[in-house]
Formats: structure tokens, sequence, C-alpha cells
């Protein structure tokens, strides 16, 4: 093909310094793939995790999960995609990169109302949402939840996405600004967690009750305060680790709180069998063409700076979902 293609390697783990590019020469699509140029990159929290080693990776690794970009190229056995197709997927380790070969059956169409910048700025936060309220917790109009870091990529979406089923919503953020905009994507309540108590706020909010499910993912700071936080047989959601890993949970806390249920899912099982891949990025591109969300995309970063993008992400200055131009 002779197309020399720059890609991320983290050789050893640790802060965003450890994010080297490399340059080599673009095989052929084999086996069921396509070679796909990117346009745009989603930054995800777990792409920090892979870094730092929270969640070990074989060394040297590729890094980030997300993309979306045109079809240059395909192998004999791909019948579904063309080349031309404009494409989007998740959970594909090495979306940092200007091109990449990668299995077709990962892949979904994007439709011509998305653009590519929108589809790499909701996909793998807008499935997360999407299984989060709509298949692992049925939320409706009778549920109130606490949803934590709000005003992040994953929760913003989650804000819109609760208020379009009904749900009262009692959020926390960093700061007075991430409240506002919470606010304005259909937040109830914002805690500033970092100077208020959340667990008396939300029974301040709640008349006592409490809520019906706590979604974190927050993890290490919060996870095992939320507990009080639920009603009797609440449930709480760790679905993440942005301060660190959740302690472990006695189950015998679980039965004192309330006969609580305690989950920790993942888009990998909630999201990567194709039916679940078709069913759930459905629903996000119904939901962002019909309106019901918005999509809040901080796009100052080009994939050449995403050293400072991890850097801001961690530093908790980011808002919103950050997506990455291929600049090169
Ligand atoms: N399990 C799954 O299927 C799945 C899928 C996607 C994402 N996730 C998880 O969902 C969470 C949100 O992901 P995202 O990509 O949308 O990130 P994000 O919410 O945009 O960024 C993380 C936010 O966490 C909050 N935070 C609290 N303590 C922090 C700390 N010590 N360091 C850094 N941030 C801290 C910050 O918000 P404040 O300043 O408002 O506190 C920060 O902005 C992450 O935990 C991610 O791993 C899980």
């Amino acid at each position: 093909m002779g197309n020399l293609i720059k890609e991320v390697e983290v050789k050893t783990n640790g802060g965003p310094e450890k994010i080297l590019w490399k340059e080599y020469e673009l095989t052929k699509p084999k086996n069921g793939q396509v070679t796909i140029e990117h346009t745009f990159i989603g930054l995800n929290f777990i792409d920090t995790y892979h870094r730092s080693g929270l969640y070990p990776l074989p060394l040297p690794t590729k890094l980030g999960m997300e993309g979306s970009g045109t079809i240059i190229d395909k192998s004999s056995e791909v019948s579904n995609f063309e080349i031309g197709d404009r494409v989007a997927y998740v959970m594909a380790l090495g979306s940092y990169s200007t091109h990449r070969n990668i299995e077709a059956s990962k892949l979904v169409k994007i439709p011509e109302q998305i653009s590519d910048k929108q589809a790499a700025a909701i996909l793998l936060k807008g499935m997360t949402v999407e299984y989060l309220v709509e298949r692992l917790f049925k939320i409706n109009s009778s549920h109130t939840v606490l949803f934590h870091a709000v005003a992040g990529g994953v929760g913003l979406l989650a804000c819109q996405w609760l208020k379009h089923l009904g749900a009262k919503i009692i959020g926390t953020a960093g700061s007075k600004e991430k409240a506002i905009l919470a606010k304005k994507n259909g937040c109830d309540e914002v805690i500033l967690y970092r100077e208020e108590n959340f667990v008396e706020k939300v029974k301040y909010f709640t008349a006592d009750e409490g809520v019906d499910v706590v979604y974190d993912g927050v993890g290490k700071d919060t996870a095992i305060l939320g507990l009080d936080c639920l009603k009797p047989l609440g449930t709480m959601v760790v679905f993440g680790n942005s301060s660190g890993n959740c302690p472990p949970i006695d189950p015998n806390v679980l039965a004192a709180k309330g006969s609580l249920f305690f989950t920790r899912p993942t888009l990998m099982n909630y999201g990567t069998k194709r039916e679940d891949l078709l069913h759930s990025s459905d629903r996000v591109f119904e939901m962002l063409s019909n309106n019901k969300i918005n999509l809040n995309i901080d796009s100052s970063y080009n994939l050449s700076d995403v050293a400072k993008a991890h850097n801001d992400l961690q530093l908790r200055k980011t808002i919103g979902s950050i997506v990455m131009k291929n600049n090169y």
C-alpha cells in the first residue's frame, strides 16, 4: 500500500510523558479486516488506565479504544462494508493512530446526518449510558438516581438520557462551572462534592429516603460512601475508577445497609457482542439524531496533543466529551 502510518506506543507504564509515537508501513488488511483512515479519535478515561497500568496490558501497547474515519481498503471476506464508507468503533485498542487495520465485525456505519466528529465524541460514552440506564437498570419516571462526575463525558450524556426517561437526577461535580453545565443538561440537583458532604445532601434532596440507583465512575473516593445514599434494595453501579479502584466490599455490609445490589459492569460485556453493538449504537445515534441528547464536545485537541489531553482529563480540567482530530 505504501502508506506510512503514525501510531502511539507505550513501552512503560506511567504519566502522559510515556505516550510515544512510532511510524511504520501499513500492511494490507486480512481475514475479515478493513483499513480505516481515521478522521477523529475519542478520548476516554479508560485510555489513562491503560497508559498508567491501572488496567495492565502487555507492553509495549497501543492506546485508544474509539475512533471514526473512512474505509480505504478491505480484505476479500468483507461484504457488509465498502471502500469509502464512513465508520466508527469502540473497544478496539489502537485508535491513537492515523490509520489502522481492524476487524469489520467491530464497525458500525455512521448515519448520514451524523458527522465523524460527533460519532467519535459519542459512541463509547453514549453506549455506556445506554446500557447503564436502559439495560443494566431500566430507568423510568419513578426513579431517583445519584450520578457522580455528572459534567464529564459520560456524565453529561447520562443527564440528558436520564431526563428523557423521566428520572429525577442528583449529580455531583468538581466545580461550580461544571455544576451549571450539568443543570443545563437536565440535572435536577448538583452537589459540589469537593466541598459538600454528598451523602448528607442526597438525604436532604430525597427527604431521607435515598435514591434507587447510584452510578459511580469515580470509584475509590465515593463508592463506599455512596452505599449510604441508597434506599433499601437500591442498586450500586460502580462503573469506573477516575479517583482509583473501589476498595473491596464485604457482602454483609450490603445486607446491613438494606439488601443492596452491587455491580461492576463493563462495556466489554454489554456492548461488544455484534447484536449488542448494533442495538446500542443504533439507540445512541437515534437519540442524537432526534435531539433527545446533545453533545458537549471539547474539540480543542489534535491527535498530536494527546499527551496534553490525557493530562487535562486526569487533572479534572475537561468538561463533556473530548475528541482529537487526526491532524497528521
Ligand atoms: N464500565 C464501563 O463500561 C465504562 C465505560 C465508559 C466509561 N467508564 C468510566 O466512566 C467514567 C467517566 O469516563 P469519561 O471518559 O466520561 O471521563 P470524565 O467523566 O470526562 O472524566 C472523569 C471525571 O471524574 C471526576 N473525578 C473525580 N475524582 C477524580 C480524580 N481523583 N481524578 C480525576 N478525575 C476525577 C472528574 O470530574 P469532577 O471534577 O466533576 O469531579 C473528572 O472530570 C470513568 O471512570 C470511566 O472509566 C466506564
